[in-house]
């Protein structure tokens, strides 16, 4: 009998938790600097996801060396245990303009697998803003190294603040705030993800920034905020069937400073019970540019509205895609 038991105790440490239909539930934190794994902050601001083989690949903004942000990569199987890869590009080393005449925000990270390449775009400006260029870097390996493809005006358009966006069909998009901050364009990528072919205008005289689109069903959600430097502003959604033409006019959503954050990303959690949509924005210069904090928390979308569940403390099952707020 007790040997029966010692067996069964032996069987289930060696299970995965996902075989033993456990949940995997972990506890996010907000307003708190994130230490990785090794106990060093993490730096990875204006952050870009991907989610492969079970682990979380964020890229984000170091930093700690406040204009001259090199990216940094880390991984995590629940948001909260971050692993270092590295810094995937690197000021002075991975390109000579890099830390000299032009710097990096939001990067964003895109994996291609028509040609097995991990793409990175992010926004690649110069002093006071005045640059408004691109840049897509490549590597065939996600921790890279990744090599420069080429940086300039996406289409000779001015584009500052990005994102990425990667259709069900596998189609990307290069989403910006371009031609000084009035519009937002939208660029289709080309089957590679390095080229931009063409731009739809979208929010026109609107100024919109910080643009971060989810998926549902059928419809795209899309949330942006105003342009107001590190200054939190309201963040609006729109919504269409479409995602070069038909968005809804911008309606407020969250609290006036959408709780103190600026979007960066939406994350998608297909749970075995729920698909669960995750916020996740920077609280800028808190109090300084190096310690702003990234904030994460739920998303609901629907019926094309949608509430941010903000919270200090939530549990998420990343097993099941449940989730709760804590007190
Ligand atoms: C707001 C943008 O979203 C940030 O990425 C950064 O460009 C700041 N403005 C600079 O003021």
């Amino acid at each position: 009998m007790k040997k029966n038991l010692l067996l069964l105790l032996a069987l289930l440490c060696l299970m995965p938790f996902s075989a033993m239909g456990q949940s995997r539930r972990t506890v996010i934190t907000n307003g708190v600097l994130w230490k990785d794994t090794a106990g060093n902050v993490v730096q990875a601001h204006g952050a870009g996801f991907l989610y492969q083989n079970g682990l979380w690949y964020m890229i984000g903004e170091d930093r700690g060396d406040s204009w001259r942000p090199d990216v940094n990569m880390y991984s995590s199987p629940d948001l909260v245990h971050w692993t270092f890869v590295g810094k995937i590009i690197k000021n002075g080393e991975t390109t000579p303009d890099l830390g000299q005449r032009r710097f990096i925000e939001r990067p964003k990270l895109l994996y291609c697998a028509k040609t097995g390449q991990y793409v990175v775009w992010c926004h690649w400006e110069g002093r006071n803003y005045g640059a408004s260029e691109a840049a897509v870097f490549v590597s065939e390996q996600v921790g890279g190294p990744y090599r420069l493809h080429h940086a300039g005006r996406p289409l000779d358009i001015k584009s500052r603040d990005c994102n990425v966006f990667q259709d069900a069909d596998g189609q990307a998009y290069f989403i910006s705030t371009i031609e000084e901050n009035q519009h937002l364009g939208l660029f289709r990528l080309s089957d590679d993800y390095t080229e931009a072919l063409s731009c739809n205008i979208l929010f026109a005289h609107q100024s919109r920034e910080a643009p971060a689109i989810a998926r549902v069903g059928d419809t795209y959600y899309m949330l942006s905020s105003a342009c107001t430097g590190w200054d939190p502003n309201q963040c609006k959604l729109s919504c269409s069937k479409s995602l070069t033409e038909g968005w809804s006019p911008l309606v407020n959503v969250g609290d006036s400073i959408c709780y103190d954050t600026q979007a960066a990303s939406i994350l998608t959690i297909n749970g075995s019970k729920q698909t669960t949509y995750l916020y996740v924005g920077d609280r800028w210069m808190d109090p300084g540019l190096p310690e702003s904090k990234t904030i994460i928390f739920p998303v609901t979308f629907g019926d094309g509205k949608c509430e941010l569940h903000y919270a200090e403390r939530f549990e998420i099952d990343f097993e099941t895609g449940e989730w709760k707020i804590l007190d």
